[in-house]
Parts: C-alpha cells; sequence; structure tokens
C-alpha cells in the first residue's frame, strides 16, 4: 500500500521536553526502510510544525498552549486528509498525543463521519480543562475528537464531534484521572483496562471491542508508546508499570490489520531522551509494520 510518513514535531501538549524527536528516533530506528521492505510504497515523508508566526504562550493552565497546539493540529489535520483522499495511509509519528486531535480530526472528514478509532494507551486523554490534573493536552486529545473541551481545539479540522462514543475503543488502561472514570461511564465508552487484558487475553478483549464496533468506513489507530510495559518501551515521558508487552501488542497489531479497515496510524510519546538505545522507537518500527501487514511466516 501506498504510505505518507508524517513527522509531528510536537512537544508542547506534554509536561517534559524531549518527545518533540520523537520523529528523529523513529526514522533512525529504520522505519522507511522496514515499509519498503514490507512490499509498501512511500509517497511522502515530512513534518508538521508550527505555522510562522503562531506565538508560543502557555496561556490558561488548564490547557497549556492550546493556541500553538490547534495551529499544529490543524495542520495535521489537513495533511491527513490529503494523503488519505489520495489513497495512503497517513502515519503520524509523535511527538506528543496532542497530535491526535489533527490527525483524527483528518481522518474523520476522509471517512465522511464513519470512522472508528482505537486508542492504545496506559492513559485515558479523555480529560477536559476542567478535569485535568496537569493542563497538558496530551491528557485530552480523545476527549476532544468526541467534541468535549476548549472550544479552539474542538474546532480543529471542523466543529464538534470528530468520532461518536461507540465507536471508540481504549485498550491498555491502567492510569486514570477520577473526572477520566466519570467521562468514560458517562460515555459508555468500550474501555478495556490491564485487568482486562490480564484476565481475558489481549485476543479475547480485541475480538470483543472489534465486534461491538459498530459498521465504520475506516479505523484510526493511536498507538501510545506508553499502552507498553515500561520493560519493553522505556522512552516515554509518562511511564506506567503493569503493561501491554511487546508480544501482546505486535498481537493487536495483527489483529487490527485483518479488519482490513485500519486507514490512519499515530505512533507517539517517543521520548528519545528517555529511551536506551532507542529500543522504544524500534519498537514502534516494528509494531507498525504489523499493523500494516508484517507476518512472521
Ligand atoms: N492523565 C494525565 C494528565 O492528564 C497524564 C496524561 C498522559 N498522556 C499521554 N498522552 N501520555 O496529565
Ligand atoms: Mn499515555
Ligand atoms: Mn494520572
Ligand atoms: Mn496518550
Amino acid at each position: 500500500m501506498d504510505v505518507a510518513i508524517i513527522g509531528g514535531r510536537l512537544d508542547l501538549g506534554a509536561g517534559r521536553r524531549g518527545v518533540e524527536m520523537g520523529p528523529a528516533a523513529i526514522r533512525t530506528a529504520g522505519l522507511r526502510e522496514h515499509l519498503v521492505r514490507l512490499g509498501h510504497r512511500i509517497v511522502a515523508d515530512e513534518d508538521v510544525a508550527l505555522p510562522e508566526g503562531v506565538p508560543v504562550d502557555v496561556g490558561d493552565p488548564t490547557v497549556k498552549y492550546a493556541d500553538a497546539v490547534a495551529a499544529v493540529a490543524a495542520r495535521l489535520s489537513e495533511t491527513v486528509r490529503g494523503h488519505l483522499v489520495a489513497g495512503a495511509v497517513p502515519v503520524v509519528l509523535g511527538g506528543d498525543h496532542s497530535l491526535a486531535i489533527g490527525s483524527i480530526a483528518g481522518a474523520a472528514a476522509a471517512a465522511s463521519g464513519r470512522l472508528g478509532v482505537i486508542w492504545i494507551d496506559a492513559h485515558g486523554d479523555v480529560n477536559t480543562p476542567e478535569t485535568t490534573p496537569s493542563g497538558n493536552i496530551h491528557g485530552m486529545p480523545l476527549a476532544v475528537a468526541l467534541g468535549y473541551g476548549d472550544a479552539r481545539l474542538v474546532a480543529v479540522g471542523g466543529p464538534g464531534a470528530k468520532v461518536r462514543p461507540e465507536a471508540v475503543v481504549m485498550l491498555g488502561l491502567r492510569d486514570l484521572d477520577p473526572g477520566e472514570k466519570a467521562f468514560i461511564r458517562r460515555l459508555g465508552l468500550q474501555a478495556y483496562t490491564m485487568h482486562d487484558i490480564d484476565r481475558y487475553g489481549m485476543s479475547a478483549v480485541l475480538e470483543r471491542a472489534l465486534s461491538a464496533l459498530p459498521p465504520v468506513e475506516a479505523l484510526h489507530v493511536s498507538l501510545d508508546l506508553d499502552a507498553l510495559d515500561p520493560s519493553d518501551a522505556p522512552g516515554v515521558g509518562t511511564p506506567v508499570p503493569g503493561g501491554i508487552t511487546y508480544r501482546e501488542a505486535h498481537l493487536a497489531m495483527e489483529m487490527l490489520y485483518e479488519t482490513g479497515l485500519v486507514r490512519s496510524v499515530d505512533v507517539v510519546e517517543v521520548n528519545p531522551i528517555l529511551d536506551e538505545r532507542n529500543r522504544t522507537a524500534i519498537a514502534a518500527v516494528r509494531l507498525v509494520g504489523s499493523l500494516l501487514g508484517d507476518r512472521l511466516l
């Protein structure tokens, strides 16, 4: 298939620096070469950055750098939509998870509203300015995609929600803030914690999740590397013990590929400053490969 690699050099949504070098680390780990080896065609390899002249101000401490994050997300949304319309699979490299505000908006536009989102993360990322403990926007992008939160963020790529609650699956959860738990319950989101994965196994959990989805035209997979156990992916800014193993993550990617519906991907929160010999970025490369059809035999 045709693949467009998009580097999102964004760290303003996160509480610590360094994650803006994630795209460089993932490229250095051989993403392009790996995808070419799998038979894909790289039709673009580009970066989306902060537009010239947008001021970088913290602003409201409950939604830090909202203007700058919204500006990057708006650009990313257009870029993702453009590649999708041209028939390519956009692979967005982060950068912090606030990038997903843009990628989901672009994916939703291209799927004429019939988008499913698979959110693989230790965290819910469904905070709003009212519930956030940090003010960091990377803890909010899934709420924004569902239409909740700061108006500047919700407006990215067009007004209102980009995905319906019933078309969202959350996987790998183990660090939810009190307001996030309430949000998940209120919207009735399909949310699978590490408890579910331990108890039923990744395979059963994902099968159940996918069969409960309404009919969708496309799936957007948003993979936060902190979903993995820190022993397999140490290079992340907000590690949480007790995560998905390397093997479980690959199985999930392979099963998602088998749906035939994956049209766009985020691989985010890779922070090379915190990594060990780039192994988190290397894991990211291999996981994207599995999501795009790599097989052991
Ligand atoms: N829940 C915490 C917060 O809102 C952490 C969010 C971490 N998000 C992430 N994309 N790594 O600040
Ligand atoms: Mn996370
Ligand atoms: Mn937390
Ligand atoms: Mn996240």
